[in-house]
């Protein structure tokens, strides 16, 4: 039909005819060439995206992909390795040290149960959850993982302080597999006051994301010392270890539950390679009575979709804490484990307004540096 319309129609002036025929015929042909460059574009990005930034298609990439390098702008490209990648010169001159053959510890380290995901990729870790012990690392990470867009390491790798030798292949394989809109995410609460921890991390990527958990520093060296109390029942008495002269008000800055809680130190630090913009701080006291906006935060400051509200939650009056809500589907544990929100060990209460005093000056110095005040005082 539409062939004997056409053909009707450019019948009869010959010169009409031909010209339309090559009009017809460059339409035609620009359509493939657009069709061609299209599929080579594709192509091209889709099996590596390290070459990302020299293909003439950059222009031609999804709105996925747009959004993935707008979530990692300089290191997505460099971050993800399809499985048999061999080991680029570029990466052998970030990392000197030894290479270890890439075991396989990480399928087993990888959760099963809901959160098994067998496509993807391993990538480095886009955010991390970097301190404080006892500040409530556990809880945000897992309550932030329950987001679709966040895949996490389960346990805690301590790549950056204790493991570092093992190079990035070795922590990359820790990493659960992820789809290119997902965020992948660990947390070692013993970076935050790891010396060569912010220069490691920024050597990995400068645009790593980055949350720490403060809380009051005072609660958080007591709730330090009841956990290392119920592993080591036999060490000294709390005052003792926080105190080189009670009667003079002179704390042991060098004993770990008291320094860890020196937040200004530990934080020049990191300014010195991360911007404060690059860090965000959630208040490990909010985020027991409203577990919901300190999240909310969370994935506001990692670019993530408002997923997780206040119908993800509910508060057990026994723990005092808040906890998940059961999932249909899952089997894992959503309440968090026996130890945590567990109660302190009874100090006495001239020694808390010592140590009170002794925070003052550096928690003023942190708030100001940070912009918020934790109202700890
Ligand atoms: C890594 O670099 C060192 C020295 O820079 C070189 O001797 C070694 O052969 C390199 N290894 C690989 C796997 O490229
Ligand atoms: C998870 O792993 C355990 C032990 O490896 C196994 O018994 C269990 O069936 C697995 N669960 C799922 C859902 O794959
Ligand atoms: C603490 O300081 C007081 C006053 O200076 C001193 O008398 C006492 O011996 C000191 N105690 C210890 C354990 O050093
Ligand atoms: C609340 O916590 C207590 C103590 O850990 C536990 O025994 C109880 O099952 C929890 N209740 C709910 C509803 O989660």
């Amino acid at each position: 039909m539409a062939y004997r319309v056409l053909s009707s129609r450019l019948a009869p002036p010959s010169n009409k005819l031909s010209r339309r025929f090559v009009f017809v015929f460059t339409l035609s042909l620009s359509f493939t060439y657009l069709c061609y460059s299209a599929l080579f574009c594709s192509r091209a990005v889709m099996p590596r995206l390290p070459g990302l930034e020299e293909h003439g298609c950059v222009r031609a990439e999804s709105a996925g992909a747009k959004k993935l390098l707008q979530k990692a702008p300089f290191c997505a490209a460099q971050q993800s390795t399809r499985t048999p990648t061999p080991p680029s010169p570029a990466r052998n001159q970030t990392h000197t040290a030894k290479r270890q053959p890439a075991a396989q510890p990480a399928e087993k380290t990888a959760r099963n149960g809901t959160s098994a995901q067998r496509y993807g990729n391993k990538k480095l870790p886009n955010a991390l959850i970097v301190g404080v012990k006892k500040g409530g690392t556990r809880a945000v990470l897992e309550f932030i993982r329950i987001h679709p867009d966040v895949r996490a390491v389960g346990t805690e790798p301590h790549f950056f302080d204790r493991n570092y030798d093992r190079g990035l292949d070795w922590y990359r394989s820790l990493m659960p597999r992820t789809l290119d809109s997902q965020i992948t995410m660990e947390k070692t609460p013993s970076y935050f006051v790891t010396r060569e921890a912010p220069r490691r991390i920024a050597s990995m990527c400068r645009d790593t994301k980055l949350i720490v958990v403060v809380r009051n520093p005072v609660t958080r060296a007591i709730s330090d010392y009841t956990q290392t109390l119920s592993k080591k029942p036999d060490i000294p008495t709390f005052e003792e270890l926080a105190f080189k002269n009670r009667s003079q008000g002179l704390v042991d800055t060098s004993w770990n539950a008291i320094r860890i809680g020196m937040y200004i130190l530990h934080l020049e630090n990191w300014l010195q390679y991360f911007r404060l913009s690059q860090i965000h701080f959630v208040s490990g006291e909010r985020l027991i009575t409203d577990p919901a906006g300190e999240l909310g935060r969370v994935q506001d400051f990692l670019g993530l979709k408002r997923i997780i509200t206040d119908k993800h939650f509910y508060f057990n009056r026994t723990k005092g804490f808040p906890c998940l809500k059961k999932p249909e589907s899952s089997s894992l544990p959503r309440c968090l484990g026996k130890s945590k929100g567990r109660t302190h060990v009874q100090i006495d209460q001239e020694v808390i307004e010592q140590l009170r005093d002794f925070y003052r000056p550096f928690n003023i110095k942190f708030y100001e540096m940070v912009g918020h005040d934790f109202r700890w005082d």
